[in-house]
């Protein structure tokens, strides 16, 4: 028994924040933005919220997976973002859908969330206690965004993405996944509900703080290591691989890890440009345009590898049906 995607969605706010646009905030331009990251746009919120992402991601998916909401056994959602603490947005998202036998909690693991939450569904569901699942990540870090840090605010961007994911026959893949506190500093957000009052939603201490160098550093050793030790650990050589699909944070962390599996480009789809780093959604917004522009299809075997704060990192191999 094995845990299946058979249904992927996701949302993206209509706002877009082009490059131009930041370079009226910060000291930067478009060419410094491309160069170093390879974003050119991000959606960001206006009307939208963490919650609402998440439904409509998860109604999307569901519709795709021709899943009815009465379904559901369990309901996930990464986030490090939401507009709610209480109740989880998982229970909102379940209250949205109507999903009444699904079990919901929130899990907060920043950029390796999907990977994690991905990972948490298939347990469940090759271990024979749920049969079926819905996996979120929904962000909304333009909140925690500090606009006057030209070293974060031109990185990241808002949306959701969602997987429905089935009981089936068929191999589990274990994944490798690792964290480490004690590297944590490299990347940082204080929670603003440590404060009583609203004086610090103007203090960049409320808002992401990275060692850029260190958190590059990281990756581009990391996930390459953790991508060959999941291969390794399941028998899977590299020429299986169609696809690795990253987490979207910095073109250039995503040619780096290319170059060191000895794997070519083509093989490490991007949609960081239209995005930015959209954090736990990442992956699974890349997974829904995939499989919707037909680039993914049954019999593929497909990497996920995430990292992010924590620090935190990790990979999967999904069979795609
Ligand atoms: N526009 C113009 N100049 C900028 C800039 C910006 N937006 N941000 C930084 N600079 C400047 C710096 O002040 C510095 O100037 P100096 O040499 O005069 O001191 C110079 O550019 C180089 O800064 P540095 O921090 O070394 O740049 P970098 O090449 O490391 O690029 C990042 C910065 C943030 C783009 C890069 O480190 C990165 O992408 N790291 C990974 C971050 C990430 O993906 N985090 C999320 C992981 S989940």
């Amino acid at each position: 028994m094995t845990g299946i995607i058979c249904g992927t969605g996701s949302y993206a706010p209509s706002y877009v924040m082009d490059n131009n646009e930041i370079a009226t905030m910060v000291e930067t331009s478009d060419e410094w933005i491309r160069e170093r990251t390879g974003v050119v746009t991000r959606h960001i919120i206006k009307d939208e919220t963490t919650v609402s992402m998440a439904c409509e991601a998860a109604t999307r998916a569901l519709a795709d997976g021709d899943v009815d909401a009465r379904e559901l056994d369990l309901i996930i959602v990464s986030t490090i973002s939401s507009n709610i603490i209480l109740p989880c947005t998982a229970c909102e998202v379940q209250k949205e859908l109507d999903a009444e036998h699904a079990t919901c909690f929130d899990m907060s693991a920043a950029c390796s969330g999907f990977v994690l939450a991905y990972n948490t569904a298939l347990a469940y569901l090759s271990g024979g206690i749920y049969k079926t699942a819905l996996i979120i990540g929904s962000e909304s870090l333009s909140n925690l965004t500090n606009w006057k840090d030209r070293g974060t605010c031109i990185l990241f961007g808002d949306g959701a993405g969602a997987a429905v994911m089935r009981a089936g026959e068929g191999k589990t893949y274990f994944p490798v996944t690792c964290s480490d506190g004690m590297k944590g500093n490299a990347l940082t957000c204080q929670s603003r509900h440590t404060l009583a009052d609203t004086r610090h939603m103007a203090d960049p201490e409320y808002s992401i703080q990275m060692d850029g160098q260190a958190v590059f550093k990281f990756a581009v050793k990391k996930v390459p290591e953790a991508i060959d030790e999941t291969l390794k650990k399941n028998g899977v050589k590299k020429e299986e691989i169609t696809w690795y699909i990253l987490h979207q944070a910095n073109s250039r962390i995503v040619e780096a890890v290319a170059k060191r599996l000895g794997e070519p480009l083509e093989k490490f789809p991007m949609n960081l440009q239209e995005y930015g780093n959209t954090s736990s959604a990442s992956i699974a917004i890349l997974l829904d345009e995939m499989k919707r522009d037909g680039r993914l299809s049954g019999g593929q075997k497909v990497v996920i590898a995430g990292f992010g704060a924590g620090l935190t990192w990790g990979a999967s191999i999904i069979e795609w049906r």
